[in-house]
């Protein structure tokens, strides 16, 4: 059908890349443009053979006259983002320039302030739409699936949504005492800011950590679990009818928050630079050069990661709950497509919302959220490529 121009060859990308190979009647090109060459090189010559055809090159995705280059080259029908979040509006940029639509996991956050908000990107709608062009922001899991399963909910079984939690579990063992499953700067940065949830048409800030709860997670068992702040309440607070309170949490076990906690009581999670022997470095992008490569976990995690959604509304005028959740096993996806379960539960919807827009089931002008899209094509999807998903009517409810 098509070709897919895909940027950075970390986690995520290997995995979105794999899959792309794998549905070779929709991706009949790609390429793999990143910062370091001969990661990409080494991706093509395990994939290459196959009937998708492979090209490579070195861009710089912070430099957008690079990036409008390339594309010009390659003509691609979609440019999926899966660098940075500091390089969403480089490449949106290009995308606008060279009129080709446009896909991404993460939001835009800037380097020098850890604070992620939807704002710069939708600041875009305008100029995406006049260029008749898509911007589909957020097709991962979380964000991604997890508004793909509240528009679902949504469409199928209520008339409103009253509440919604966003339980995300990881019970993989890497065997390393810290170490984290994707970028560990964009990672540290997420889980260190302050928490927030949404109520009543309002933010409820919370310190980090702050509010814990315990949930007992279907094919994993009992789990700690922490409030965090996270990019798709602000989309969803606004695309949901009838909400009135959403949350999301995270688990983590002892080892990850002890360690964390010391590394943050010294000052290894700043971003400030400082100053090393006449060197400015910040200590946050050190602690990440010395951290395992989250590309490297594969061969070493086993277990499961649950993430889903509980809903509560009212469907009929009669109140009903209902819990959609996907299981993935780390050994699994290693086995499949040599990555651990957190790259592959985002490189996997990411194929899956650029392969959307390619076949114009997920197209329209502008800039959207996956949650404004037709879940269904995505549902189906998900099912077909790897991430099936469980439905219960009569979930444990967190308090
Ligand atoms: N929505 C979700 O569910 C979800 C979950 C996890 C992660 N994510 C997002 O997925 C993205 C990728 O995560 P990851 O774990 O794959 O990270 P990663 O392993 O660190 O990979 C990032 C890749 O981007 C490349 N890169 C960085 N800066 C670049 C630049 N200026 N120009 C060109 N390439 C550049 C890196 O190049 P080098 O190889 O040279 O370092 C690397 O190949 C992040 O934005 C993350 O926030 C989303």
């Amino acid at each position: 059908m098509g070709k897919a121009m895909i940027i950075g060859c970390g986690g995520v990308a290997g995995v979105t890349i794999h899959k792309c190979c794998q549905n070779s009647g929709v991706f009949e090109e790609i390429l793999i443009a990143s910062r370091t060459k001969e990661k990409c090189d080494a991706l093509k010559a395990k994939l290459d053979g196959g009937p998708t055809k492979i090209t490579t090159a070195r861009v710089d995705a912070d430099n957008t006259p690079e990036l409008i280059d390339l594309i010009e080259r390659f003509r691609p029908d979609v440019v999926v983002n899966l660098a940075l979040p500091y390089q969403d509006l480089t490449v949106m940029d290009a995308c606008l320039a060279t009129k080709t639509h446009y896909v991404d996991t993460a939001n835009y956050e800037p380097p020098d302030t850890a604070k992620f908000e939807y704002k710069w990107q939708w600041d875009y709608r305008e100029r995406f739409r006049a260029a008749g062009i898509t911007a589909l922001l957020g097709c991962g899991f979380d964000p991604g699936v997890t508004g793909v399963f509240a528009a679902y909910a949504q469409k199928h079984y209520f008339d409103e949504i009253h509440t919604l939690d966003i339980l995300d579990a990881n019970a993989g063992d890497h065997g390393y005492p810290f170490a984290t499953n994707f970028n560990p700067e964009i990672n540290i940065r997420e889980v260190t800011a302050d928490g927030s949830y949404w109520e009543n048409g309002r933010w409820v800030h919370t310190q980090p950590m702050e509010i814990k709860r315990v949930y007992n997670f279907p094919q994993i068992g009992e789990k700690d679990m922490y409030l965090l702040h996270h990019e798709e309440l602000e989309s969803l607070a606004l695309n949901l009818r009838g909400i009135r309170r959403i949350r999301f949490f995270m688990t983590f076990g002892q080892s990850y928050l002890t360690h964390l906690k010391c590394l943050e009581n010294v000052g290894m999670t700043s971003i400030q630079p400082i100053d090393y022997q006449g060197v400015k470095i910040v200590p946050l992008q050190f602690l990440k050069a010395v951290l395992p490569d989250p590309a490297s976990l594969g061969p070493r995690t086993k277990g499961k990661t649950n993430i889903g959604c509980i809903f509560q509304g009212v469907k009929d005028g009669q109140p009903k709950t209902y819990y959609v959740y996907n299981v993935c096993d780390h050994q699994e996806c290693y086995r499949e497509v040599g990555s651990q379960a957190i790259s592959y539960t985002t490189g996997v919807p990411a194929m899956i919302g650029a392969m959307l827009v390619m076949n114009g089931a997920w197209r329209a002008p502008g800039v959207f959220n996956v949650e404004q899209f037709d879940p269904d094509p995505f549902m189906d999807a998900l099912n077909r490529w790897g991430l099936p998903w469980v439905e219960d009517f009569r979930p444990a409810l967190v308090d």
